[in-house]
């Protein structure tokens, strides 16, 4: 192995290791700087209940017959090829099992990520997980993975390591949130369904991750000393049992129903326990509570144990090797805490050889689920030269490279990411400049603006050019990006418009603007800011980065339309809203490929704006809750501790607690045209039989107790376009529980949407269906869902604040 190969891999590790901030370098905003083990709260918080032994898979829930292949199959393995089944090895792929030619087995090729194939050349770059979530549209999201799955197929990976939910975001500075959804757990839970469905109706497997409470990226691993022995353990997440199951295991429940394929346990430690050998976790609640029939997949080097690993619910090792010794002499026998130590177990009788049949069985059903065995396309040999882990093409064992190299598998995907990126654009001012009315003097500011001057696109945050994903295992290989300026050069010349650019954030903020521009103001000033964010370090501030304040400053205090548009990765400091010359704001995230394509879409009003905020945008950083815990200043090896305190009260959960003002609540955008609701509508489904608080208990299938899936209510409203234009807009109901529920929940919670496209006067209804979990709470007495006796209050509106209609229902008496 040569050693530019281990630098390589060194290199990685160090960027998944935890990050330390030097103290003095205080970020702005709700840090928690020292927050070392409290035996006081840990009284409450430390404990994980052991639970063993690990739930055998039974295939039920459509699996049935997939399974008998995949038990068919494991019948033939020799114990060496078991050991490999379970264990990763270097290969092609970011993630790679052995393939078994024997018995006709390609292996497995597990590729990130969740907003494309991020190692693979001629692949398209889809919106970031925050950008489609925005959209609110589920049909968009289950597309959207859809389009994304054929290409990961069509390079020849079987598993995706996508769709990313955790972080969650429980912190709005936490570095990988675009990656994800949203933070509401409803919202998600659906968003991280139809991408699942999406991505396995491709023919591909979906991996549900970072499974849990996974909220941060510094101090999510181990430190070592050089010599070896732990200095600080990952951080411990520590939350209590009814906000793990109403907040953060809620959207694995959708995933799990969805029938992802695999789950990916994370870096972070729950109540004390890695998230990798946590059996409350991974037996308790995710293969028996959720009936996950699948496998759980270790992130990559999250494995920190062998047997006692598999025990509590690890079916799967990846990368399967470790440093600092990954490569033995032999070349195929690396060091892990799986592998040859697999063997071993089960020779010396540590081990059952059940349990290890179970972990293959669960690693194969999918596969048999998914058709995989048959016709898959092989691997593109150009995504082992774009491996990040190991480029030797020496490791490559019997991997089928033989396929043609660089296959364009992009088909028409750009307009779909065209399309979906505008409609998810969300508006959050408009004083009536937008839509454009073509303007023949335009003046384009920002570095966000143009192309990126000094690498790979979008690789690093570079100083110049659009930004279009954000950094890490979740960042995209462009084959090209659409600027916003080229984009608005294109689309303005058939005005015959004048259009001037200052790309040079320092040069604009230093100058007199009016001496910049020539020969007088411009009709419209489009101000182009970015936010960079990505794995391994959690944001700073919230503030756009390169002065972006000050530059939208600048231009607004001459420009009296200034229209600002931001790419980043989610929540923003934006101190500019109020400004009077500050017409309006479009916040796009991160849009994939067709960004200026899909931004000028909106700004000239071919399309209509649709957008609504995943989250809420606070007057100042400093409002939210939910802080990243750092290390300064503490030395226990157990002191990485993140207790979240805040129960439920995540995002707009703890601004309406609170009664805190916000600049733009979580569910709020605004379109070119208007909308009015009315006819608010509840009725039970079934009127014969007494709804009992307690859910029938039936055999657990994906999911959990499929009586928790069952509509109880259903609740319609209807819309009225009231504008002058075509548009859509998003129907939302928000469901407060009676007074009976436990203290703690939330003053209004989510419980549906749907968006609706109308013509100018033209009506349509919107039906929510309200399933038994949807009017439950978690009892964490009984460890069931209940419903609340007494009245239910049901508000549909706008917005999470732009409530239109309330009313009320009660499903169970006093
Ligand atoms: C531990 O937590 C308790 C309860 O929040 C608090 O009162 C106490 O001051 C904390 N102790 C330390 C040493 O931080
Ligand atoms: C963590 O500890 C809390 C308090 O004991 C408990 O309510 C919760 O269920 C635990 N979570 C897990 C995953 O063990
Ligand atoms: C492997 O595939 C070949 C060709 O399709 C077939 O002849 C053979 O029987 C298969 N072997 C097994 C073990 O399935
Ligand atoms: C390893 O290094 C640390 C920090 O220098 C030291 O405290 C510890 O005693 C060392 N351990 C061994 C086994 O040498
Ligand atoms: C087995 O696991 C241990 C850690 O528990 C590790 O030190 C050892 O190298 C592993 N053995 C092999 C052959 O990978
Ligand atoms: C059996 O093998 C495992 C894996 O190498 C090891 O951790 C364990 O200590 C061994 N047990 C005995 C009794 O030798
Ligand atoms: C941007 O403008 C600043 C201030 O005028 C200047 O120092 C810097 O060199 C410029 N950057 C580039 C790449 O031209
Ligand atoms: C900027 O330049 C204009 C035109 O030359 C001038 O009228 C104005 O006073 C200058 N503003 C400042 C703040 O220097
Ligand atoms: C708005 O822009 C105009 C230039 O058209 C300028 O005169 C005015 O001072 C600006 N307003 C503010 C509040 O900066
Ligand atoms: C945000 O809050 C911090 C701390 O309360 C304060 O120092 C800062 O001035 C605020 N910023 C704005 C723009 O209001
Ligand atoms: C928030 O406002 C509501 C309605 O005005 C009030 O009932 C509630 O007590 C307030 N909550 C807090 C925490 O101030």
């Amino acid at each position: 192995m040569p050693s530019s190969s281990l630098l390589y891999l060194a290199g990685l590790l160090s960027l998944a290791a935890a990050q330390v901030y030097v103290p003095g370098s205080r970020p702005e905003g709700s840090f928690t700087w020292v927050q070392p083990r409290n035996t006081t709260v840990l009284g409450q918080y430390g404990h994980s209940e052991p639970f063993y032994p690990s739930p055998r898979t039974t295939g039920a829930g459509g699996w049935e017959n997939a399974i008998e292949k995949a038990r068919e199959f494991v019948a033939e393995l020799t114990l060496e090829e078991k050991r490999y089944m379970v264990t990763g090895q270097p290969g092609p792929c970011v993630g790679n099992i052995y393939p078994i030619p024997r018995l006709n087995f390609s292996g497995l090729c597990l590729q990130d990520g969740p907003a494309s194939l991020r190692t693979a050349d001629y692949v398209s770059a889809f919106p970031a997980g925050v950008t489609i979530a925005s959209s609110w549209d589920k049909q968009m999201m289950y597309d959207r993975s859809l389009s994304m799955g054929r290409e990961f197929r069509a390079k020849g990976a079987q598993v995706a390591l996508a769709p990313a939910l955790g972080p969650m975001g429980r912190s709005a500075y936490s570095g990988r949130n675009w990656e994800g959804f949203s933070p509401d757990a409803y919202l998600s839970g659906i968003a991280f369904a139809q991408s699942i469905h999406g991505l396995q109706d491709a023919g591909v497997q979906a991996t549900a991750k970072h499974y849990l409470l996974n909220e941060q990226e510094v101090l999510r691993n181990p430190v070592r000393y050089p010599n070896g022995t732990l200095q600080f353990e990952a951080i411990s997440s520590n939350a209590d049992d009814r906000t793990v199951h109403e907040n953060y295991l809620w959207p694995y429940a959708n995933a799990i129903r969805a029938k992802a394929s695999a789950v990916m346990c994370s870096y972070n430690r729950v109540n004390g326990s890695y998230g990798c050998q946590n059996s409350k976790l991974l037996n308790g609640l995710l293969k028996e509570e959720l009936g996950f029939q699948g496998y759980v997949m270790s992130d990559w080097f999250a494995t920190h144990s062998g047997v006692a690993s598999i025990e509590a619910g690890l079916d799967m090792d990846m990368p399967g090797y470790f440093l600092p010794r990954a490569f033995s002499d032999s070349g195929d026998d690396y060091l892990s805490f799986f592998g040859a130590n697999v063997t071993q177990a089960i020779n010396n009788g540590t081990l059952e050889m059940d349990r290890l049949d179970d972990m293959i069985t669960r690693i194969l059903t999918p596969y048999y689920a998914l058709g995989q065995d048959e016709d898959f396309p092989t691997i593109d040999p150009s995504s082992a030269k774009l491996n990040t882990f190991v480029r030797e093409s020496d490791y490559f064992r019997d991997f089928n490279l033989i396929g043609p190299s660089s296959r364009d598998v992009r088909d028409n995907h750009g307009e779909i990411i065209r399309k979906h990126a505008a409609a998810s654009t969300v508006m959050v001012k408009n004083e009536g400049i937008l839509p454009l009315k073509a303007p023949k003097r335009i003046a384009v500011f920002g570095n966000d603006a143009g192309e990126v001057t000094e690498g790979p696109l979008n690789q690093q945050k570079f100083e110049f050019g659009t930004l279009a994903v954000g950094g890490g295992s979740g960042a995209s290989l462009f084959t090209y990006l659409i600027t916003p300026l080229e984009a608005i050069k294109a689309r303005s010349r058939q005005d015959g418009a004048l259009v001037q650019a200052f790309l040079n954030n320092t040069q604009v903020v230093n100058s007199n603007v009016t001496n910049l521009w020539n020969p007088q103001e411009p009709e419209v000033c489009l101000v182009f800011l970015k936010g960079w964010a990505s794995e391994g370090s959690d944001r700073l501030t919230l503030d756009l980065d390169w002065q972006g304040n000050e530059l939208v400053e600048k231009v607004a205090n001459v420009c009296s339309d200034t229209v600002v548009v931001t790419h980043s990765s989610g929540v923003n400091n934006l101190p500019f809203a109020q400004h009077p010359n500050v017409t309006a704001i479009l916040i796009a995230h991160y849009p994939g490929q067709e960004s200026g394509n899909s931004i000028v879409d909106v700004l000239y009003g071919d399309v209509n704006p649709s957008g609504k905020l995943p989250y809420t945008i606070a007057h100042n950083g400093s409002d939210y809750n939910g802080p990243i815990t750092t290390d300064v200043e503490t030395t226990g090896v157990d002191d990485w501790q993140s207790y979240f305190t805040e129960g439920l009260e995540t995002d707009y959960k703890y601004f309406d607690a609170h009664n805190i003002s916000v600049l733009y609540e979580f569910g709020f955008g605004l379109s070119y045209t208007t909308f009015e609701m009315t006819g608010l509508e509840i009725s039970p489904v079934d009127t014969d039989t007494e709804i009992t608080p307690a859910p029938e208990k039936r055999e657990v299938q994906p999911g959990g107790n499929p009586a928790l899936w069952e509509t109880l209510y259903t609740a319609r409203v209807t819309l009225r376009n009231t504008g002058d234009v075509r548009g859509a807009t998003v129907a939302q109901l928000y469901i407060t529980l009676p007074d009976s529920a436990p203290e703690g929940s939330p003053v209004r919670q989510l419980r549906g949407f749907d968006k609706i496209e109308l013509s100018p006067g033209q009506r349509g209804t919107v039906q929510f269906d309200l399933m038994r979990r949807d009017i439950s709470y978690w009892d964490v007495v009984s460890q069931q869902w209940l419903i609340p006796s007494g009245e239910f209050t049901v508000r549909v509106g706008f917005s999470s604040r732009d409530i239109v209609e309330v009313a009320t229902f009660t499903a169970v008496e006093n």
